[in-house]
């Protein structure tokens, strides 16, 4: 199986186990469609199902990476990837809880090409939508008992999401902590996008493996291989959170003007002092965000952080290595971690 036929079997699979948990479970005895369509139509409109209007479109809802890498590990670590479906679906929902929030907290009004849920609804609304997401993510997990996992498989899957939830947002408490700091060390940005991004990648591995009854030594190979792939694909992020274009991102590229400490700046900022007088000003006007572009290319910073990139993503490349994924997922997994890399070139 290569990663297009993966993509054909499994996407429609993914949608259909998330559109099964968001069709307002606890409010149909008690009220009307009407009274929740709304609400539950912000989180549609996220996902892609639908417009602002709440009529159904196939917009950019997102890549799903993350539960297309915990069915295909759980297939290559030799188990039924259906049985998987319930952790696929809640780790989607959690990631997309988690992006309904960053754009509040980085105050971006683009996403995928659209609007973001706060520029729309407003920033009271978008909270509360994404915290419908995050619970609804829990209950999602809560499925896996019924597709026949061992109760005590699904504790530690349940365990293993929160630690994960946790991650994220101290990851998310560093970014935004960091705006304001002064001084960030390259090691304390790794620290940084290891709990916001590289955790959750992780624990799509993890649980894929986890889920197919793996051998503890599979499940930590399968951890480190989504860790690293996760590594890789923040820093390219960041990589494009500064050079990238709107048209082909879906989203604005508005680090600089926030004052972000990703990793070409935070190595850009140790090498130039006219970077930092720069940065440490007020207002940043776009002459001077093209200033910095120019700096950062300068000091060789985008270079750094695409050659560290390659770095976690060959450490990702050895630990599926290690993992030894088996049958028809194998070439997909193989050919998926492959395509993870290389969006910045
Ligand atoms: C966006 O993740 C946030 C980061 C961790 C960089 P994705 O690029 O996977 O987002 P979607 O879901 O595909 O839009
Ligand atoms: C990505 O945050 C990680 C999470 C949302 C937890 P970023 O702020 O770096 O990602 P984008 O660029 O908005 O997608
Ligand atoms: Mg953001
Ligand atoms: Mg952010």
């Amino acid at each position: 199986m290569n990663l297009t036929e993966a993509i054909q079997t499994y996407l429609p699979q993914i949608e259909a186990e998330m559109q099964a948990l968001l069709t307002q479970p606890l409010g149909e005895e008690r009220s009307s469609a009407a009274t929740y369509g709304p609400f539950y139509g912000m989180a549609h409109y996220h996902l892609g199902w639908v417009d602002e209007t709440f009529q159904p479109t196939q917009a950019d809802g997102g890549k799903r990476i993350r539960p297309l890498l915990c069915l295909l590990t759980c297939q290559a670590a030799g188990g039924d990837p259906q049985r998987a479906l319930p952790a696929a679906a809640a780790i989607e929902v959690l990631h997309n809880f988690s992006l309904i929030h960053d754009d509040i907290e980085d105050n971006d009004r683009l996403r995928r090409g659209r609007p973001t849920v706060w520029a729309l609804w407003g920033i009271a609304q978008a909270i509360n939508v994404g915290d419908l997401l995050f619970a609804l993510a829990h209950l999602a997990l809560g499925r896996l008992e019924e597709r026949g996992v061992p109760s005590d498989r699904v504790l530690q899957a349940l365990r293993r999401f929160d630690e994960t939830c946790i991650a994220l947002t101290q990851g998310q408490y560093l970014d935004l902590d960091f705006e304001a700091r002064a001084e960030v060390s390259v090691e304390d940005y790794l620290t940084m996008i290891a709990g916001k991004t590289a955790a959750l990648l992780s624990t799509s591995a993890y649980l894929g493996a986890l889920l197919a009854g793996a051998t503890t030594a599979t499940c930590r190979a399968y951890e480190a291989f989504g860790r690293h792939l996760g590594m890789a694909f923040q820093i390219e992020d960041d990589i494009l959170g500064i050079w990238g274009e709107a048209e082909t991102t879906g989203k604005a590229a508005s680090d600089i003007a926030h004052r972000k400490k990703t990793l070409p700046i935070v190595y850009g900022l140790s090498r130039s002092p006219a970077l930092r007088a720069l940065y440490e000003d007020g207002e940043m006007t776009p002459q001077q965000e093209a200033q910095v572009r120019a700096l950062l290319e300068e000091v060789g910073a985008r270079n750094y952080a695409a050659e560290m990139a390659r770095q976690h993503h060959a450490q990702a490349m050895a630990a599926l290595e290690r993992a030894n994924p088996i049958g028809p997922a194998a070439q997909a997994l193989w050919e998926l971690a492959g395509r993870l890399l290389g969006r910045v070139r």
